[in-house]
């Protein structure tokens, strides 16, 4: 993932950048670069590869200043060449950037017909080249960096440097973290708290929407509304510096808010962003000749297996077989030598999941490992990876790690698809835009947490919560009862909305709670019968759908989350963010342990 750095001190700045970068090599890059001023006047380094490189550059070349930026970058949007590589840089202005600028295309042709330039493959260029072009028509930089923003589509954070001016940074954060340290006399930014720990144990973070104009003297921070607000100042120990909250009362809380950048970290693994195509992948076993997939995982693992399993029955046509993997290792299944099977582990370590591994290795399928943890054991032990990039996970309950699983189980199923002649081109490419666009749709999601803390008020009351779902959206539902029972110790059932009528509708009663999860895709009506089935019952119903769910659904409903509009195909990534918040929610008002929820572990290495 990409790292991001900026300082404004009292003596050179360019060591303590590289010194910052250092610090965020855990993150992976594949180029780096810094940018300062130089008697007012902007210079940049730029180097492929490690920071040794650009170690090197700057011993040839030593930059002065004590104004700058610098960045790891780790390539999404054009190959990692020192062209590429941040700071980039626009008439009088220099920018480092950590996530996707979703409508970079649209914004380039707009750009092109004013008659700007492009330098390089990048989205990046485009961030840059909007605050020029707010600059051209007199705008402060203040002035254009806040209209700049607006015209951003993504999951984002940015850093600023303008030619001539000596004492101002401008950051801004939507999707992907940043942090701001205070020194003495001197001010940082960073992608977070460890970046700055050479410098100073003081750190504040930008909330989701926030933009702050940083000088010597301090920062002022703004949110999305451009109103002046106050950020708190924090003091983080240097040793838990990985274990950091941020801003946050739980990791559970920080995780879900990280996963507009972590889903599109693991998408840009699997897409390239500017050509709109799937990368390469290096299949096990031909995808032509397959005949069957089978996927074994554990808990959520599974939950995100079985999402995994409808996509690629769509996508690709191929049969798939879904088990947990305790029952799995168990129960003596035929394994086809010639089929591939798919493991799906957060911690790469769990024992029944591992155990089914070898299981279907000793047997002879070819496997590939969807994993967290890169230097786990299943990682290890399985032919091909296929990596989730959702970073540490430090909460229990599985957030992050849920929807980067469903990030890599969409592009290995478009990835089938795609050898398999299943999917043509042009259908690769509308399926991929509509991929791309779900983590500037998680932030949108996000925005909605005020009001499901309101609906958690009400199911924190209840004894039992049924969730109900068609489609892609049942796991869905099995997924939020898991949460909530983990998280509240709520008895909870997650059914496929269809089977209500064949038992659960007898459970139905003003005292419980029925979730809906019910995205508008093409089972969208049916999910509606689902819903008048509850209330002709006097049900009490909380829906999670487009805006306009409600309306269409022509059923009392108690409790509605308007969510964005999502596309049909992969909505159970956004999705995932209610559902987590809900469970989250209703446990703090419970008073529970959001983050170490009782009997639990959060790597289950024994049976
Ligand atoms: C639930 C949860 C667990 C894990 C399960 C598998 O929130 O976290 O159900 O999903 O224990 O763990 P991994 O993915 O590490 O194999």
């Amino acid at each position: 993932m990409c790292g991001i750095v900026g300082v404004l001190a009292q003596g050179p700045v360019a060591g303590s950048i590289v010194a910052a970068l250092k610090r965020l090599e855990y993150r992976g890059y594949d180029s780096a670069g810094i940018a300062t001023l130089e008697d007012g006047r902007l210079q940049r380094r730029r180097a492929e590869g490690k920071l040794k490189n650009l170690e090197a550059k700057l011993v040839a070349e030593p930059l002065g200043g004590t104004i700058g930026i610098g960045h790891t970058r780790w390539a999404t949007h054009g190959k990692p060449t020192e062209t590429n590589a941040h700071p980039h840089a626009a008439r009088g202005l220099a920018v480092v950037h950590n996530g996707i600028i979703e409508n970079f295309k649209a914004l380039r042709e707009e750009l092109a017909a004013k008659g700007f330039g492009f330098a390089t493959e990048t989205d990046t260029e485009v961030a840059a080249l909007v605050v020029e072009d707010e600059m051209a028509s007199g705008k402060t930089p203040v002035e254009a960096v806040s209209a700049a923003l607006k015209r951003l589509r993504g999951a984002f954070a940015l850093v600023y440097l303008f030619e001539g001016e000596e004492d101002l940074l401008i950051g801004a954060r939507q999707g992907a973290p940043l942090a701001v340290g205070y020194g003495d006399g001197e001010m940082y930014l960073g992608s977070d708290a460890l970046a700055l720990a050479p410098f100073t144990d003081r750190v504040a973070y930008l909330d989701e929407g926030d933009w702050v104009v940083v000088t010597r003297k301090g920062a002022e921070f703004h949110d999305a509304a451009g109103k002046v607000v106050q950020r708190r100042v924090q003091v983080s120990p240097a040793g838990s510096l990985l274990a950091e909250k941020g801003n946050y009362r739980h990791f559970m809380a920080k995780e879900i808010h990280e996963q507009p950048e972590v889903v599109g970290h693991t998408l840009a693994h699997y897409i390239d962003m500017s050509a709109m195509r799937l990368k390469p992948f290096d299949w096990p076993v031909d995808p032509k000749t397959l005949s069957k997939v089978t996927i074994i995982a554990c808990g959520t693992a599974h939950v995100a297996g079985l999402v995994g399993k409808y996509w690629i029955e769509r996508f690709a046509r191929l049969a798939v077989e879904i088990d947990v993997a305790s029952e799995f290792r168990y129960r003596e299944a035929p394994v086809d030598p010639n089929g591939l099977t798919i493991v799906v582990s957060q911690s790469g370590e769990t024992a029944d999941t591992l155990a089914s591994l070898k299981y279907v290795k000793e047997h002879g399928s070819k496997t590939i490992g969807v994993v967290n943890v890169p230097t786990s054991s299943i990682a290890r032990l399985t032919d091909v990876a296929a990596p989730t990039l959702a970073g540490p996970e430090i909460g229990v309950a599985s957030t992050k790690a849920f929807t980067c699983q469903l990030a890599a189980m969409a592009a290995l199923a478009l990835g089938l698809g795609k050898a398999r002649g299943t999917l043509s081109d042009a259908e690769e490419a509308t399926l991929l835009a509509e991929l791309v666009s779900t983590p500037a749709l998680i932030a949108e999601a996000l925005k909605l947490e005020r009001a499901t803390e309101k609906i958690a008020q009400a199911v924190a009351r209840a004894r039992d919560v049924l969730y109900l779902g068609r489609g892609t959206s049942y796991p869905l539902a099995l997924e939020g009862a898991l949460k909530l029972k983990e998280l509240t110790y709520i008895h909870a059932e997650g059914y496929a909305a269809g089977e209500l009528k064949h038992g659960p509708i007898a459970l139905i009663d003003q005292a419980m709670p029925v979730v809906v999860i019910a995205p508008h895709d093409p089972v969208f009506e049916k999910t509606v019968s689902n819903m008048q089935e509850v209330a002709a019952r006097g049900g009490w119903l909380i829906l999670i759908g487009e805006t306009h769910a409600k309306a269409e659904a022509a059923v009392e409903i108690e409790h509605f989350l308007p969510m964005p509009e999502v596309g049909a195909n992969f909505a159970p990534i956004v999705y995932a963010v209610p559902v987590q918040m809900l469970a989250y929610y209703t446990a703090v008002i419970m008073g529970k342990d959001a983050d170490q929820p009782r009997n639990l572990a959060k790597s289950v290495t024994v049976e």
